[in-house]
This record gives C-alpha cells, sequence and structure tokens, in this order.
C-alpha cells in the first residue's frame, strides 16, 4: 500500500498529518509512504528527516494524489489556488483520513462521495478507550486549552499568579473556564499552574470531580433536565436550563479577570453562552478567550479569527490555534493517525483491512462507494435545503 501527505493548503494551516517519527513507524511496517516535498516545513519537519524516514517526495499534489491507495491529511479538502479542488486530485476508489468534520463541511463530503473516495474522519471516532489513541479531537483540544490560557495571558494587564515583591502584593488573577471538556480541563490546569485562580462549570454534572482534581473550583447551576448526550458530548440546554445558566455566568463574569469558553454541542457547533449583557457587566480590562472559535463562537460579539473591545473588555476568538503549536500539534495528530492505520493494519496481506464490523471503523466513515455512511452527516444534508446524498 502507497500513502501520500499533501501539503495543507488551507491559509492559516502550519501542522502536517504524518511527522517524521510516526512515517518511519509506518515504513516499518512495510507501508510506502510519500510526502509533497515542504509539507512538513511549517511544523518544522524538513524533507531530509522524511527521507532519513524512508519515505520519498514528490514534488507537486497533483502528481502525488493521483498515484496513491491512502491519503493522510490534517484538514477537509479543499479548493485550491488554481481553482481545482483536492478532492479532484485524489485516485478514484482511494481512502482518505483526515478531521474531516464532516457536518461543517457538506459540500467536501458530497464530492468526496461523488468521487468516489472512502473517506474517515478523525473527529467522528467514536469516544471508546480502544479510541483514545486515535482521537485527534482530544489531543488538538488540549494544545486549544493550553494556548488559549496564554493568550489570555498576555493580553490581561496583570499578572496572573500572586507576587511578594518591595512593592508590594499583586493578588491572584481570577480565571473562570466555561466548559470543562478536554480543551477547559487543559484550560484550568495551564492557568492554576501560572498561578491563577481558577473557577470552572459545565453542563454536565460528571465532571466537577475533574475540574476540582486539576485544581479549578466548580461553580454550577442544578439543571432541571440532564445535558449529557452520552460519550462525553453534552447536549443543548432547554430554554428554562438556558435561562438558569444565563443568570450564573452573568454573576460569575462580573467578577473574574479572564473568560475562557470552551462550550460545544455534539464537539462540533459552540453554544452561545455570553451577550453583550454579560460582557459589558465585566471589569474593564479583562479579557474573553472564546475558544468555541472554531464551531462559530461562544459569545455573540465574537469577531471570529480576531480581536475586538467591547466597553473595556478585550475578546479574543482565535481561529485553528492547534497551528499556532505547530510541531507538538502534528507529532500527536500523526500519533492519533498512524494507530488508526496500525489497528486495521493486515501485516501478512500487507494491506489496509477495511473491517466494517468494527465499531471505530464503521463509526468514523464518512463516505464509501459512492455514498454518505454516517448518520449525523446524512441528517445535516438532509436538512440543507438541495442537499443530495
Ligand atoms: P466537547 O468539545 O464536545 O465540549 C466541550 C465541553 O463543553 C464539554 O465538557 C461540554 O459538556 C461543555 N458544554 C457544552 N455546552 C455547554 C454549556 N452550555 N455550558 C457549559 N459547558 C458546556 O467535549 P470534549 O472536550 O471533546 O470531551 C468531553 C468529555 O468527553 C471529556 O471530558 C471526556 O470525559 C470525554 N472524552 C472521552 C474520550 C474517550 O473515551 N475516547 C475521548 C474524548 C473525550
Amino acid at each position: 500500500m502507497k500513502i501520500a501527505v499533501p501539503r495543507e493548503i488551507r491559509a492559516d494551516e502550519t501542522r502536517v498529518a504524518l511527522d517524521p517519527e510516526s512515517c518511519k513507524k509506518l515504513v516499518a511496517l512495510g507501508i510506502e509512504v510519500a510526502m509533497e516535498s515542504g509539507a512538513g516545513g511549517a511544523a518544522n519537519f524538513p524533507d531530509q528527516a522524511y527521507l532519513d524516514a524512508g519515505a520519498s517526495l514528490i514534488p507537486d499534489a497533483a502528481s502525488l494524489l493521483g498515484s496513491v491507495d491512502f491519503v493522510l491529511k490534517v484538514n477537509a479538502p479543499q479548493a485550491r489556488p488554481d481553482g481545482t479542488h483536492e478532492v479532484d486530485l485524489i485516485k478514484p476508489g482511494a481512502m482518505l483520513l483526515a478531521s474531516l468534520f464532516p457536518t461543517r463541511n457538506l459540500d467536501t463530503v458530497q464530492r468526496l462521495a461523488a468521487r468516489p473516495i472512502t473517506a474517515f474522519s478523525t473527529d467522528c471516532i467514536p469516544r471508546t478507550t480502544r479510541a483514545q489513541a486515535m482521537d485527534t479531537l482530544s489531543s488538538q483540544a488540549s494544545i486549544v486549552g493550553y494556548k488559549g490560557v496564554l493568550l489570555g495571558a498576555i493580553e490581561l494587564p496583570k499578572y496572573y499568579p500572586m507576587l511578594m515583591t518591595a512593592a508590594g502584593t499583586t493578588l491572584p488573577a481570577k480565571v473562570f473556564v466555561i466548559g470543562a471538556g478536554v480543551a477547559g480541563l487543559q484550560a484550568i490546569a495551564t492557568a492554576k499552574r501560572l498561578g491563577a485562580s481558577v473557577t470552572a462549570t459545565d453542563v454536565r454534572p460528571e465532571v466537577k470531580e475533574q475540574i476540582e482534581s486539576v485544581g479549578g473550583k466548580y461553580v454550577g447551576i442544578d439543571l432541571k433536565q440532564g445535558a449529557s448526550a452520552g460519550g462525553g458530548y453534552a447536549a443543548e440546554l432547554s430554554a428554562e436550563d438556558k435561562a438558569l445558566q444565563a443568570k450564573l455566568l452573568a454573576d460569575h463574569c462580573a467578577t473574574v479577570d479572564v473568560v475562557i469558553t470552551t462550550a460545544l454541542i455534539g464537539g462540533v457547533f459552540a453554544p452561545k453562552l455570553l451577550d453583550e449583557t454579560i460582557v459589558t457587566s465585566m471589569k474593564s480590562g479583562s479579557v474573553i478567550v472564546d475558544l468555541g472559535a472554531d464551531g462559530g463562537g461562544n459569545c455573540t460579539l465574537s469577531k471570529l479569527g480576531g480581536t475586538i473591545v467591547v466597553g473595556g473588555v478585550k475578546i479574543l476568538a482565535p481561529l485553528n490555534l492547534p497551528a499556532t503549536v505547530a510541531t507538538h500539534a502534528s507529532m500527536m495528530f500523526s500519533r492519533n493517525l498512524l494507530n488508526f492505520i496500525t489497528a486495521f493494519w493486515d501485516k501478512d496481506a500487507k494491506r489496509f483491512n477495511l473491517d466494517w464490523a468494527d465499531d471505530i471503523l464503521k463509526g468514523c466513515a464518512v463516505t464509501h462507494e459512492g455514498k454518505v455512511v454516517h448518520a449525523p452527516t446524512l441528517k445535516a444534508l438532509e436538512q440543507t435545503q438541495g442537499g443530495k446524498a
């Protein structure tokens, strides 16, 4: 089997789907690996490192993608600057493994089905213990939480830690984390390590202990209806619970220096939790870091991908934060993909085993044999006017 790894073409992307270390492990399995020249450059992996790992280099994406059985990517394929589409460069019948976010990229999904490509999306991998090592959502979310806290620290006109100096004592900054999943827990732990006083909330009551275990103080409300949707995902709150939560957020945000939001519904879409009333009740100089920006933003005022100041409150809504930690983000992403391929690699036959009885393979398959086969994506297509599966 031959695997290709093209250079990512998304404008703000610096990651690569395969680092030299994981490349070497694929080659050791008997897999041929071809990299597009320069694919790892922005993540600080030079071409020579891939050659040393046993890969070959191909100078252009068209000849690379048209000649292989399996493609690894970070992002969903997209239109190229020359007007062609990445999907149309991939050999029909080939397999693709990437973080497709299929419900956010319905047009690409339809193209993949039409080509036809068998596409697997790492962000749809079921959340089971066996699948944890393949879960790009978690490996990348952890980076988002870490980097988001650092961005907040840079913008805050205060120290995070308590400092006792000859010029007097500064109190620790108060950081409030909304959403305590993978990104949120990493945000709590990072803010705590920097010396902040950290509170956090979530709509899944089971996270209280997890918040406390990384040094945060839980603040929460008793929801009238449960919000756990299984697999660690949250469902949208009922209107009654939304009102209860809005009151908690309004009261608490007014008392803190930094608010970090990481809330997502179903791991994909960001619920709107902070509105103008809450923002303008916050102290001048305080900072909101809206880490739900990739999912549409948790704050109604956020300028996605930018920063604005409202009433002295700075609101940051950075997109694609993992790309700002390109080396480690790529290493983690690569290991996730390597673990997926290894799980289905038939050593004797030297081929990828399409085991449709396996819950992981079946759960993350998005397109196969000309059809969209992923239930939530099919539902999203049905809801889209004119969507055809
Ligand atoms: P996510 O990215 O879907 O959501 C982030 C957080 O936002 C979640 O904790 C969610 O409950 C919270 N949230 C949603 N709506 C909210 C609202 N209105 N207000 C406040 N918070 C809100 O979730 P993530 O971070 O990917 O994972 C959540 C959990 O799933 C993890 O803590 C872990 O326990 C579990 N998990 C299990 C895995 C496995 O077993 N393979 C892999 C990844 C996660």
